[in-house]
């Protein structure tokens, strides 16, 4: 019979009074190479197995012996050494005991005398094989509990590092974000500056430029857009019709079916000539696509590019209604189609005070087209600016120079009288900047006064 090479040096021990059978079972033992312990009775066997110096891989204990039955011997060696295999030799007349002892997990197997040598050899091979399998399975078990002993350890350190990393990251980036909002307010605040400068030489369109990019800001504000929307928005409003200084030096007075052919040419091109104006600044790419559509109505009527309502951003949306209106309002172009329109509708509204009149003039034209030129939404939100029950619009009021106090926030930003930038929205009054706002306007002058409420 050929077996596998055991990967342990087994010792077997063999229980039994009758010293003929012991050594017969020693002889076929021997020749497998295993180490034999023997003892006579369960006692002995019991106390060999606690000063035990090796491990014990199977023990073969004989039923009928003195003081202890073997049954009774193989139970409490299971407690001393329990992955030892326990074989019981014994007769058929003890059947029923046997059984009971195998049922009860207190024996493995048993061998019934007289037995058959290669029988006894290859229940022997198998429980050794089935010994070192459960020596195996515990040895894995161990590595892996002790691997993941090990894992987990790492992992908690990874965690902690991963942690400390996250939070340094996150402080960096805090700074980072601070930085780039007190920069980019600064951009903004030097385009709005430069906006103020240059459109200072038309003094109609520069109050045009500052007032739709006040009432786009309250639109956007109204409607919920993110801040960075709003800035560009607000900044695109206000350099707009940069670019129609040049005709508008001349003829702004003068409606623009009225201008020759070749201005009114000239005109329709403000609005991409505005984008090109501010292409050579990066950061303004997006102000320039609001500048480039200011002029586009929902219906694909507008111009330059006819864009339909879907293609029209919602920014040069915004700024189309507030743009309109103070073309209608401020810009005083009497004979222009809202009061035509409106005249037509309300003959009597003629004696009505000016003002009065080309404000619900404008209001009406902008309801009637809204959907047609205008965007809905950008109308809704211009509607409840002006009737102050929107959000935007009942945030703020008006206060004159000498009601500032330090720790007022600013609604709208300053200029002069003259047209130029003082102090942008949001900025906290401190003393200082109180003080030289009365120098300026004991001097130049300064232009409204708006801080929101608390
Ligand atoms: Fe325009
Ligand atoms: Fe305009």
């Amino acid at each position: 019979m050929n077996a596998p090479k055991p990967k342990y040096r087994h010792t077997v021990m063999l229980v039994d009074d009758e010293p003929g059978i012991s050594k017969a079972i020693q002889r076929i033992l021997r020749r497998e190479g295993l180490n034999i312990l023997t003892a006579q009775s369960g006692p002995q066997a019991l106390d060999m197995l606690k000063n035990r110096e090796t491990m014990i891989s199977l023990i073969i204990s004989d039923h009928r012996m003195p003081e202890m039955t073997g049954a009774q011997f193989l139970s409490q060696a299971r407690k001393i050494v329990p992955d030892a295999i326990r074989f019981l030799l014994t007769g058929y007349s003890e059947m029923d005991a046997i059984i009971q002892a195998v049922n009860q997990g207190r024996i493995h197997r048993y061998l019934t005398k007289p037995w058959q040598d290669d029988d006894l050899l290859l229940q022997v091979r198998q429980a050794l094989e089935q010994f070192e399998l459960t020596m195996e399975n515990k040895r894995l078990l161990a590595l892996t509990a002790r691997q993941n002993a090990k894992l987990k350890e790492l992992n908690h350190g990874l965690e902690a590092k991963v942690a400390e990393r996250t939070k340094e990251i996150e402080q960096k980036n805090l700074q980072l974000s601070a930085l780039n909002k007190e920069l980019e307010s600064s951009f903004h605040n030097t385009v709005r500056s430069f906006a103020s400068l240059l459109q200072m030489q038309t003094p109609i369109l520069a109050g045009h430029g500052r007032r739709v990019s006040a009432m786009a800001r309250e639109i956007a504000l109204e409607m919920n857009l993110e801040q960075n929307e709003t800035t560009n928005i607000e900044i695109a409003a206000l350099l707009h019709d940069m670019a129609r200084l040049e005709v508008a030096r001349s003829k702004h007075l003068i409606p623009v079916s009225q201008w020759s052919l070749e201005d009114q040419e000239k005109y329709r091109q403000h609005p991409a000539e505005g984008q090109a104006m501010v292409r050579l600044i990066g950061k303004l790419d997006h102000v320039g696509l609001l500048i480039r559509s200011h002029h586009e109505r929902c219906d694909g009527k507008g111009f330059p590019d006819g864009l339909d309502r879907f293609s029209i951003p919602l920014g040069a949306k915004i700024i189309a209604v507030a743009d309109y209106y103070d073309m209608v309002v401020h810009l005083e172009k009497d004979k222009n189609e809202a009061v035509i329109a409106y005249l037509k509708k309300k003959p009597g509204a003629g004696s009505m005070n000016k003002q009065i009149l080309l404000k619900k003039a404008a209001i009406q034209f902008i309801k009637e087209n809204s959907g047609v030129i205008f965007d809905a939404l950008a109308v809704e939100a211009f509607l409840a600016c002006l009737s102050q029950k929107g959000t935007a619009g009942a945030r703020e009021k008006e206060v004159g120079i000498k009601q500032l106090k330090p720790g007022m926030v600013l609604s709208r930003a300053i200029y002069s009288a003259k047209g130029q930038y003082l102090l942008p929205y949001d900025t906290e009054l401190s003393e200082g900047y109180i003080v030289r706002l009365r120098k300026i306007a004991e001097g130049a002058g300064l232009g409204p006064i708006h801080v929101l409420l608390n």
